[in-house]
């Protein structure tokens, strides 16, 4: 594989695309307007920065890491792609219409990923006429710093789709695990309880975002708390998944989203994406 096509250039797709130029790959990234893609490269162009003022990267790599990154406000030169990872708004509509004009515009044995957190691979892949070259190809965020990519086995997939996706992976630097196409899949289905008993501590009066941040991180010994963690992600993006995982499983009263997640999204507090969630964040 040499070129790869990312569609959307929100935190994941900005974020994918620097972790797969750094690897060598050219890289066409697409979203909805120039302006939307001016920014995500003016926010690539600071994370460089910031990786060469932190010796992760030379500056060199910068610069041929930029010359890889080819933003398109048009998904003609898609044709192009070996692989396509979609990394959109988690909608399962409006994936299925992003599938649907990439099945129509890529040929046959250009895979199509979809980096969703929690819909299914399955539905997403039947808005396309060959199923067999969907999968899901889940990063965590950030990119290129999380190592594990949940290579999702929609229903349909074939066999060297999903070889070809753990090889990718590999060559990303990536661990690859292959899980079913299950709600949540591994990682989003475990974190659900994590996120939500800590919303109802909050929700009760139990304790402070601060304070149950600084517990799990004390004493259980994580990097992040479920706040920071839910702004890091947005709470956007955040009580996206829980809804679909709550409604994938009919309604499963352990993955209920809690009235302070929509609360929180229709008062725009999305996280560091707006400087403003649980936290408040300057510059
Ligand atoms: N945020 C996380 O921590 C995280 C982690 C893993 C996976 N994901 C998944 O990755 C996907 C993207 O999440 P995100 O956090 O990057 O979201 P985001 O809101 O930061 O970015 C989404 C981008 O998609 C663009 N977009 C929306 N509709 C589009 C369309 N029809 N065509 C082209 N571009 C379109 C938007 O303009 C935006 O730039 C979701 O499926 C999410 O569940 C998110």
């Amino acid at each position: 594989m040499k070129t790869i096509g990312i569609v959307g250039a929100g935190i994941m797709g900005r974020g994918i695309a620097y972790l797969a130029a750094l690897s060598g790959f050219d890289i066409l990234l697409h979203d909805l307007s120039e302006d939307i893609l001016k920014q995500a490269m003016q926010r690539i162009s600071s994370d460089l920065r910031k990786g060469v003022e932190k010796g992760k990267i030379t500056s060199q790599q910068a610069s041929e890491v930029s010359s890889k990154l080819h933003p398109r406000t048009s998904l003609d030169d898609f044709k192009e792609c070996e692989i396509v990872i979609e990394a959109i708004i988690e909608s399962l509509e409006i994936k299925k219409e992003t599938f649907k004009k990439l099945d129509e515009m890529c040929p046959p044995q250009t895979i199509l990923a979809t980096n969703t957190s929690s819909l299914s691979v399955t539905s997403i892949a039947s808005s396309v006429g060959e199923p067999t070259r969907v999968v899901g190809m889940h990063f965590f965020n950030p990119p290129y710093v999380m190592k594990l990519v949940e290579v999702v086995h929609g229903h349909q997939t074939s066999e060297r789709t999903l070889q070809r996706t753990v090889e990718l992976a590999r060559q990303l630097g990536r661990t690859p695990v292959v899980v079913k196409d299950t709600p949540g899949f591994i990682v989003n289905r475990i974190a659900r309880p994590f996120y939500g008993e800590a919303l109802r501590l909050l929700g009760e009066g139990v304790a402070s975002v601060e304070d149950i941040d600084r517990i799990v991180k004390l004493e259980g010994g994580f990097t992040m708390g479920p706040f920071e963690l839910m702004d890091l992600i947005g709470t956007d993006v955040n009580l996206a998944v829980t809804k679909s995982i709550y409604e994938r499983t009919f309604g499963e009263p352990r993955y209920r989203p809690h009235i302070i997640q929509q609360t929180m999204v229709d008062a725009g507090l999305w996280g560091r994406k707006t400087k403003r969630g649980f936290y408040t964040y300057d510059s």
